[in-house]
């Protein structure tokens, strides 16, 4: 954490402790109650944050930070056919027990994000990856792979994209199966784009600066051929004020269009920070915006905030709902 991040943290500790209406039901769910707490189907606590979602095999995949108090524990999986119900699929990437790794205990995995590579048949998982003791130092992407969707993934290596600093990160597959990882480089004030390798295992040179506003917590989606992004301010766990760009092509330009928040506290992303842009299967312009609302007193204890992307004049909008389904697309 600099020291940008710790000032501003402490400052901003109030909003991001907000407490929210435990819920207790754990039997089937039939809808999304943003900011409440969420069981999986064993009646447990979903601990999946800064997480991301796989759709294969029809069936949803939820990868995300297993955190304890505040510990980094390894990424968990979870499953799901209709993304209000989540079965534990185990971890998908444990903390290892060699001191010596990159991922021993001590070190940090933050925001997992997985992609199946259809000609190595591979799932290729990429996260944020610090070095045991050494804060947020290290800077680095970290990849894993597996032949099964739910692991366990083998470590492969770690490295700075193309020598820049890597921290908040997202992976991004095009319509034509190209991926890209996007991250926040040089201190988290500039982002920037790489195009993977074809085996998804490594940065390729075409890397790019995308702007240098102190940006972090990148979510893409893709809509009637432009890409939409949204990003966080750099405020460490508590909430700041969301910022959308729009491109016609990947590797810019990216305009600015503003901050898509809107309801009580939208100027605080409603007291969260984004993490990913989940598209509805079989539903037209169906998007989900991902949100993490950090309880950096009890971090597996941070909530969830699902709400829908709507669109007016064709402009993406996220707008504050309580409870919500997917029926919202019944059109
Ligand atoms: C946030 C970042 C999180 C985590 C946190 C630590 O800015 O988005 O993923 O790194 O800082 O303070």
């Amino acid at each position: 954490m600099n020291i940008l991040r710790s000032t501003c943290f402490s400052l901003l500790l109030g909003l991001g402790s907000l407490t929210v209406q435990a819920q207790s039901t754990t039997g089937k769910q039939t809808k999304f109650t943003p900011g409440e707490r969420w069981y999986d189907q064993n009646g447990a606590l979903i601990n999946a944050h800064g997480g991301g979602l796989l759709y294969q095999n029809e069936t949803y995949y939820w990868f995300g930070e297993k955190r304890g108090q505040s510990a980094s524990e390894g990424i968990n999986v979870y499953s799901s056919k209709d993304l209000y119900n989540w079965k534990a699929e185990g971890m998908a990437l444990a903390k290892s027990t060699d001191p010596q790794s990159e991922i021993a205990v001590g070190g940090l995995m933050e925001r997992p994000k997985v992609i199946y590579n259809p000609k190595t048949k591979q799932y290729v998982m990429w996260f944020h990856l610090e070095l045991p003791g050494q804060g947020y130092k290290a800077a680095r992407a970290g990849v894993a792979v597996s032949d099964k969707v739910t692991g366990p993934y083998r470590y492969v290596n770690s490295f700075r994209p193309n020598g820049h600093m890597s921290r908040d990160m997202t992976l991004f597959v095009d319509d034509d199966g190209s991926a890209y990882h996007i991250y926040s480089a040089r201190e988290n004030y500039d982002l920037r784009i790489t195009k993977l390798t074809d085996d998804y295992l490594s940065a390729s040179q075409a890397d790019t600066l995308l702007f240098s506003k102190h940006q972090e917590a990148p979510a893409l989606f893709k809509k009637d051929g432009q890409y939409y992004m949204i990003t966080s301010g750099c405020t460490g766990w508590a909430p700041n004020q969301a910022s959308m760009h729009v491109a016609q092509s990947l590797f810019g330009p990216w305009k600015p269009v503003g901050d898509p928040m809107q309801g009580p506290l939208a100027d605080k992303t409603f007291g969260g920070q984004s993490t990913y842009i989940q598209p509805v299967q079989g539903k037209k312009d169906a998007f989900i915006f991902i949100a993490d609302k950090w309880n950096p007193k009890d971090l597996k204890d941070s909530r969830y905030l699902w709400l829908p992307i709507t669109f007016e004049n064709n402009q993406p909008v996220v707008k504050w709902v309580n409870s919500w389904n997917l029926n919202q697309w019944n059109n």
